[in-house]
């Protein structure tokens, strides 16, 4: 490494150490420098589909499996549709398969933990791993995409989240995902 650029970021190193956040001798965050070696071509993608949520009727896609006497804690294990349109019939790109949870006690802010398996053109057989907060009542949710395989190999990004149908009668829902992601 060029003395130069050592010197550079010894001094950043130095400059950001001396940033350190220190109240009553408890550390809450430290910021370091780091180099990174220089990597090769990153795509970025982005995703537009909606996902169709079915907890009722003959076919349900998302089912219950945790059921505790209050709401807090209610799991439920999901495989539902996401398709290109906003009708459930409309043409179907993949699955997103996992769970979610009432993670809240104090709003409904599901914890969801899920991996979209993509069946469409040349994304067939990649998938995104979605871990995230989802607190639904809110207008649009973003949740962190932190992996991914396939065409997606290091995927890193996120999810933009707005509900388009909730039917309280019967439960189902039908959300509207934007997915931005970085990856090799
Ligand atoms: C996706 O790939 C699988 C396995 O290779 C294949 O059976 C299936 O027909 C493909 N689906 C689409 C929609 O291309
Ligand atoms: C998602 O993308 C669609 C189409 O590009 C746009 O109309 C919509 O506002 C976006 N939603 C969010 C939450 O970003």
């Amino acid at each position: 490494m060029a003395p130069f650029l050592t010197f550079t970021l010894f001094t950043l190193y130095l400059a950001l150490i001396s940033a350190t956040v220190i109240t009553a001798n408890a550390i809450f965050s430290q910021h370091f420098a780091t180099t990174k070696p220089t990597p090769t071509a990153i795509k970025t993608t982005r995703l537009h589909f909606y996902f169709h949520d079915i907890v009722s009727g003959k076919q349900p896609t998302a089912i219950p499996i945790i059921r505790p006497k209050n709401a807090f804690g209610t799991t439920a294990m999901v495989d539902d549709p996401l398709t290109l349109d906003t009708k459930p019939r409309s043409k179907l790109v993949g699955r997103a398969q996992g769970l979610y949870a009432l993670a809240s006690k104090h709003d409904q802010a599901l914890l969801m933990a899920m991996n979209f398996a993509f069946t469409y053109g040349k994304y067939n057989g990649s998938t995104l791993s979605v871990m995230g907060r989802n607190p639904v009542l809110d207008a649009v949710r973003e949740m962190p995409v932190i992996g991914g395989s396939g065409v997606f190999r290091f995927a890193r990004g996120y999810a933009l989240a707005n509900t388009v149908r909730y039917n309280p009668k019967t439960g189902n829902a039908v959300v509207q995902y934007n997915v931005t992601v970085m990856h090799g």
